[in-house]
């Protein structure tokens, strides 16, 4: 596959509104745009003559072993791109050998995408609802089927305002609906504008779990979160969809890095569309990236062979960029590989 022509594909197949949906975000998307070209303003500085007869793109991640150090992104509504919706998901990734975090907006339960692909490794995003209860059930049922981790979800306390769904006035689909509210997880979209980093301790000590903040932009925020018992964070800007202006994550992972300095795994996520793009993310100290977009244009245009054949044509992607950078490992991926323009 082409994965620029992914997002093409899925367009003509997707109706208007849907496909707004995905790509969009919020505001003037200038933060949108500048997720995919801060990892263009990173240049790469390769080796040459370096043995890389045998390149490996595997590594571990909260020490889980994966093909590669790329992992799916939470996505909310898989059943509105393709009607296997989040165990096609599971499918596709578990083929590929890597991992999927699975969103708490999910159209599918937690039990049918556990057992979806039971052997592959799975980490669930949490978003505390105002109800408790409902949030606290969700993630227990996520610890019993054998997740691994909790991703909890920190810059959504209110939804970006995504002047195409305005446009649109776009709504879900009635079969997604449907879906959703056959579902366990939280139905309400009432997301707890009072949660804190308080609730990382209630989230791990509930479910024995270590916890993820996705969502992080600052150094400051990073050392808050763990000291608060987070396991790692995720820089993120939630693909632009939240606050419009926000720094790009690639921009930003520097400075996180720096501040957990080696006491705890650094992912990111945001425009990542290249194998290369995961060599910049990983000279910059990233363990791993997740793609969230992408997977959706390849869950629409492919189910799960679709999401399948986009990991392994990243992972492709990757094993060609380490090769042409002299590095034979993850491992070998180190900051000397890029320079800002
Ligand atoms: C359609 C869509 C739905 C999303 N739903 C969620 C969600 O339910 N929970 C969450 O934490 N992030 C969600 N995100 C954000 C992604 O996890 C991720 O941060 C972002 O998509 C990464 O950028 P990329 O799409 O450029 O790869 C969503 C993103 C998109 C595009």
């Amino acid at each position: 596959v082409d994965l620029g022509r992914l997002e093409e594909e899925a367009r003509a197949l997707l109706p208007p509104g849907s496909y707004d949906y995905i790509a969009g975000g919020a505001g003037d998307e200038t933060t949108l745009a500048d997720s995919v070209a801060a990892w263009d303003r990173l240049r790469l500085r390769p080796r040459v003559l370096r043995d890389v007869s045998a390149v490996s793109t595997e590594t571990t991640v909260l020490g889980e072993p994966v093909s590669m150090p790329v992992l799916v992104a939470p996505t909310a509504f898989h059943r509105m791109v393709h009607p296997d919706g989040e165990p096609a998901t599971a499918r596709g990734t578990a083929e590929a050998g890597t991992l999927m975090t699975m969103s708490t907006r999910s159209t599918s339960s937690i039990d049918a995408v556990a057992s979806a692909a039971p052997d592959a490794p799975r980490w669930f995003q949490v978003y505390v609802v105002t109800d408790r209860d409902q949030t606290a059930r969700s993630v227990c049922r996520a610890a019993e089927l054998g997740f691994r981790a909790l991703v909890l979800t920190g810059d959504t306390p209110l939804l970006g305002r995504r002047l195409r769904d305005v446009r649109n006035q776009f709504e879900l689909p009635d079969e997604v609906v449907a879906a959703f509210e056959a579902t366990d997880l939280p139905h309400t979209l009432d997301q707890d504008r009072g949660v804190t980093v308080e609730q990382i301790g209630w989230l791990r000590d509930l479910t024995g779990l270590p916890v993820l903040v996705k969502g992080v932009l600052r150094g400051d925020d990073a050392v808050a979160c763990l000291e608060a018992g987070a396991s790692g964070v995720v820089v993120s800007n939630h693909g632009g969809r939240q606050l419009d202006g926000a720094v790009a994550s690639a921009d930003a992972l520097p400075e996180v890095v720096e501040a957990v300095a080696g006491r705890a795994e650094v992912f990111v996520d945001g425009g990542v569309r290249r194998g290369v793009d995961v060599v910049r993310a990983l000279a910059l100290g990233a363990r791993a990236v997740l793609v969230g977009r992408p997977v959706l244009w390849a869950l629409a245009t492919g189910g799960a062979d679709g999401v399948a054949r986009l990991l392994r044509t990243l992972r492709a992607e990757l094993e060609l960029a380490m090769a042409l950078c002299g590095a034979a490992r993850v491992e070998e991926i180190t900051d000397d590989l890029v320079v800002r323009t």
